[in-house]
């Protein structure tokens, strides 16, 4: 089976190096889309899993258009029986078109429904298509001409671990935030700051790494609506996951300025009874002492969108100078959307990459 993991443009490295570490070998990573093969029931593992991947496809198809008859052919072409039902409910959930002749995203929508319902009656050898038991949202990507029908596994999106009941201002994601803590390099014995927390992200995705706790483990996937769902496997996958945890003591610490924050991210951390391993404190930036000297430092300070806010947070870079010359000897991993963040930090990164999620672009600086 052909599968596809979506993820933050930017981070395909890092998901294809955790799809590698569960011995799959990567096809292709570009333009926030990882491909690789696995066997047919692979979704259920690889949605519990994987930390910075946003969603997994199952490949159904992938042909040449430019008109649309030849996609309503590319359609009929796919043996369809073979991952859709008999009277599944069907839905083109998205369609991406880019540099192609075909564009207009209703249109391809139904003609791909269309071809999808025409092509199903002729394999069940059916006179009427019912859309009755479980949902099967599909979405088509159409680049340079080339037609990808994929079947979505994951339903909300997989940042969603089930923790965050309440978040800060502008929360970080989950699955970039995991990303930042596997980029950085950081394991379970070092120790862990977030001086600007908010609700906790950082902190919250270290200790489940750290712990190996599955980040999907506490959530619901789409495929569980599907006539073949196995509840069995499901339960299996689960309780492999959590044998695999491993508890051990963490030295993961989150300040924030805002006592509302700290309050915030302590009760995430309770949702999924994490408090006992990181401790999250009311402190300024500034005043923060660490008792330790060497470590890493994963954070996302303030960025502001609105000029004022934009001058507020070029401020707090540079109160950050004091933080580097404290504690020289961190690691630091800073997130945040201002291009020019080195300038006010007053260091040039080791390493400087370039995150789009969505209509966000945002920048992790790396210093070794
Ligand atoms: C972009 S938010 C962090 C969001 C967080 N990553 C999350 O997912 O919720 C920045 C945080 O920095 C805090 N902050 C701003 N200035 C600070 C300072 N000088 N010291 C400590 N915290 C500060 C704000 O209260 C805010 O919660």
């Amino acid at each position: 089976m052909e599968y596809i993991a979506l993820c933050a443009l930017g981070l395909e490295k890092v998901l294809s190096n955790e799809l590698k570490k569960m011995n799959y070998k990567i096809e292709k990573a570009n333009d926030g889309m990882v491909e690789f093969l696995g066997d047919d029931y692979d979704y259920y593992k690889l949605n519990v899993h994987l930390r910075t991947a946003e969603r997994i496809f199952i490949k159904i198809g992938e042909f040449k258009a430019e008109t649309f008859d030849e996609l309503f052919d590319g359609i009929l072409d796919i043996r369809l029986s073979r991952f859709l039902p008999k009277n599944g409910k069907i839905v083109i959930d998205k369609v991406r078109t880019a540099k192609s002749s075909l564009y207009n995203q209703s249109v391809i929508q139904s003609v791909v429904k269309k071809a999808i319902i025409e092509k199903l009656k002729k394999e069940y050898n059916l006179k009427f298509y019912n859309e009755e038991e479980g949902i099967y949202k599909l979405r088509v990507y159409i680049k340079r001409n080339k037609v990808t029908l994929a079947l979505d596994t994951t339903g909300e999106g997989l940042h969603k671990r089930g923790y965050r009941k309440l978040v800060s201002e502008a929360p970080l994601r989950e699955t970039i935030a995991a990303a930042m803590i596997l980029k950085a390099g950081w394991k379970r014995k070092h120790v862990l700051i977030d001086p600007f927390c908010g609700s906790g992200t950082i902190p919250m995705e270290a200790a489940m790494y750290g712990l190996n706790i599955a980040p999907g483990l506490y959530r619901h996937f789409s495929f569980e609506l599907w006539y073949n769902f196995d509840k069995k496997r499901l339960g299996k996958t689960k309780k492999e996951a959590v044998d695999s945890i491993k508890y051990t003591d963490l030295k993961i610490y989150g300040f924030d300025k805002e006592y509302k924050m700290v309050e915030i991210a302590k009760r995430n951390a309770e949702n999924f009874k994490l408090d006992k391993y990181i401790r999250f404190e009311r402190n300024n930036m500034e005043s923060i002492k660490l008792e330790y000297d060497e470590g890493y430092i994963i954070t996302n300070p303030p960025y502001g969108e609105r000029i004022k806010d934009k001058k507020h947070a070029e401020k707090i870079y540079e109160q950050m100078r004091y933080l580097r010359k404290k504690y020289p000897k961190f690691k630091y991993s800073i997130i945040t959307s201002h291009e020019k963040f080195e300038e006010f930090f007053g260091a040039k990164s080791d390493k400087k990459k370039k995150i789009i999620n969505g209509k966000q672009t945002l920048y992790i600086y790396e210093y070794k």
